[in-house]
C-alpha cells in the first residue's frame, strides 16, 4: 500500500490546530502532539494560554511532567522555570546573582483560543482560524464536544467529511436509511470568504434519537445543507430544517502525525435552548462514532495522487479537497 508522508511537511506548520477544549487546560501541563511535534500547553498566572515544545533545553525533559508555578512551568528534572515567552527565570542549582545562560530558552509557539478550544500553530500563522458567521450571535448557542483521538490519517477525515455517499452505507445506524443512494451533481463552489463546497437537499432518517437535533417527530426531515473545507483539514457542514432551526457543524482535525488525529466538533444552533447541549449533540456523536468506525479500518495515509484510487462524479467534492491539498503541499496552497 502507498503511503505519503504529509505531517513532516513545513508548509503545514503555519496553520492553526485545535487541540483541546480551553476547559481541559486548568492550569496544565497538558501534553498534546501536533504534526509529529510534542508540546505543552499551560495557562499563566493570569489566564493566558501558552504552548511550547514539551522538551526542556537543559537535559530535554518533558515539562509536561513538571508543574505550572507562579513564575511559568517548571522542569520536573533540575527544576529550571520557563516564563510564557520561553526565556528561563530559574535554575536552583545555580547561584540566584549568576547571569542565566542564553541557551536556556524554551521554544514557544503561537497559542490562541476560539470558539471554546485551544488553538496551536507551530510556526507564524498564515491564514486565520476559519471564521464561522454566527459565532457570538445571541440567537445561536454554541456547543463544543469532546477531543477524540481518532486511529486515522487526517487525509482519511478529510475527505470523508466532504463525501456524502456513504451515509446510506456508514450511517445505515443513524440518518442513513432514507436518501437515495444515487447522489445527484453537485457544484463546488465559493461557499464564502472561508469554505469551498457545495450546496444540497437531502433527506434524512429521523429516528427517536435525531428528534432532539431535528426537533421534528417525522420520520424522515429535509435538510438544505451546504459542506465546505477550509485547508489544510477543516470542514463546515451547514444544516437548515423546514422550521427555520439551523444546526452548523464545525468539523476540525489535527494531525498528530501521518495516521492519528484529534478529531472534535462544535456545533452552533438558533433553538430555543431548552435542551441540554450534551442531549442536542449526542446523536451527532452517534454519527461521528460511525465514521471512526469505518475508517479506523483503512490503514495509512490517502494516496494524494487523485488518479491512485478510482473515484467517480459524487466524489467531486472529496476530490477537490485532495487536489488542493496536495497543491498547498507543494507550495502552491
Ligand atoms: S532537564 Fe529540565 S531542568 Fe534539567
Ligand atoms: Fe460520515
Amino acid at each position: 500500500m502507498q503511503t505519503q508522508v504529509f505531517a513532516s511537511n513545513p508548509v503545514l506548520r503555519r496553520y492553526w490546530y485545535a487541540v483541546t477544549r480551553s476547559g481541559d487546560v486548568v492550569p496544565g501541563p497538558l501534553a498534546v502532539t501536533v504534526l509529529g511535534e510534542p508540546l505543552v500547553l499551560w495557562r499563566t498566572a493570569d489566564g493566558v494560554l501558552t504552548a511550547a515544545r514539551d522538551r526542556c533545553p537543559h537535559r530535554e525533559a518533558p515539562l509536561s511532567l513538571g508543574q505550572v508555578v507562579e513564575s511559568g512551568i517548571q522542569c520536573p528534572y533540575h527544576g529550571w522555570t520557563f516564563d510564557a515567552s520561553g526565556a528561563c527565570v530559574r535554575i536552583p542549582s545555580a547561584p540566584p546573582e549568576r547571569a542565566l545562560p542564553p541557551a536556556a530558552r524554551l521554544t514557544t509557539v503561537h497559542a490562541t483560543e476560539r470558539y471554546g478550544l485551544a488553538w496551536v500553530s507551530l510556526d507564524a500563522p498564515v491564514a486565520d482560524i476559519p471564521a464561522m458567521a454566527y459565532d457570538g450571535e445571541t440567537r445561536f448557542r454554541r456547543i463544543n464536544t469532546p477531543v477524540e483521538v481518532w486511529q486515522v490519517s487526517a487525509t482519511r477525515m478529510a475527505d470523508n467529511f466532504m463525501d456524502i455517499a456513504h451515509l446510506p452505507w456508514v450511517h445505515a445506524g443513524t440518518i442513513g436509511r432514507a436518501q437515495s443512494t444515487c447522489v445527484p451533481p453537485l457544484i463546488l463552489e465559493q461557499l464564502d470568504d472561508t469554505f469551498y463546497g457545495y450546496r444540497y437537499t437531502i433527506d434524512v432518517n429521523n429516528p427517536d434519537a435525531a428528534k432532539v437535533t431535528s426537533r421534528t417527530q417525522a420520520p424522515v426531515v429535509t435538510r438544505w445543507m451546504t459542506t465546505g473545507f477550509a485547508l489544510p483539514f477543516t470542514t463546515r457542514s451547514t444544516i437548515r430544517f423546514a422550521t427555520g432551526l439551523e444546526h452548523i457543524l464545525l468539523l476540525l482535525t489535527t494531525p498528530i502525525d501521518d495516521v492519528t488525529s484529534y478529531f472534535t466538533f462544535v456545533v452552533w444552533r438558533n433553538d430555543d435552548f431548552s435542551v441540554p447541549a450534551d442531549e442536542v449533540v449526542a446523536f451527532d456523536r452517534r454519527i461521528g462514532l460511525e465514521d471512526k468506525t469505518m475508517l479506523e479500518r483503512i490503514p495509512g495515509v490517502l494516496p494524494l495522487d487523485v488518479t491512485a484510487t478510482a473515484s467517480v462524479q459524487a466524489d467531486r467534492p472529496s476530490l477537490a479537497w485532495r487536489r488542493r491539498f496536495a497543491a498547498l503541499l507543494q507550495g502552491r496552497g
